[in-house]
């Protein structure tokens, strides 16, 4: 029988035993929704922020700093969306690369319909980024 590799870690992972095993009583018993008020949402509500301040542990910032999002895209959209809106007075030229996932490009396209410049460059054979391009 022929043994299979999974290789494409770059679009999902198995989900790790320890995140299974903190995960599992919330997908089977505590599943409230944290913005409820009754004692289910509280308890959801709780969880969220314990893990919250574990994550800002391990990356050393402050746990306001850390948004949970449902998905890598989502992730894209709002650090792309974000920092762009929040950088708008110094200026309006994004710089990406053309091997960028289509969750980094579409906001940047989005973004140069409202007013921002986007240049993508071009990497090299390795993959890498050209600097004489930059
Ligand atoms: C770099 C990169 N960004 C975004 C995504 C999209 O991820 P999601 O399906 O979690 O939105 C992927 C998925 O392969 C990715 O590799």
């Amino acid at each position: 029988m022929q043994r299979q590799v999974y290789m494409d870690y770059n679009a999902t992972t198995p989900v790790h035993p320890e995140v299974l095993d903190e995960m599992l009583p919330y997908l089977r018993n505590s599943f409230g929704n944290p913005s409820s008020i009754h004692w289910e949402g509280r308890h959801a509500k709780q969880a969220v922020e314990l893990a919250r301040e574990r994550v800002a542990g391990l990356v050393t910032c402050d746990p306001s700093e850390v948004i949970f999002t449902s998905c890598a895209t989502e992730s894209n959209n709002t650090a792309i969306k974000g920092v762009a809106a929040a950088c708008r007075s110094k200026g309006n030229h994004l710089v990406t690369t053309m091997v960028e996932h289509p969750a980094v490009i579409t906001p940047c396209l989005y973004l140069e319909h409202q007013g921002y410049q986007t240049t993508c460059l071009d990497v090299n054979s390795e993959g890498l980024l050209d600097l004489e391009a930059l």
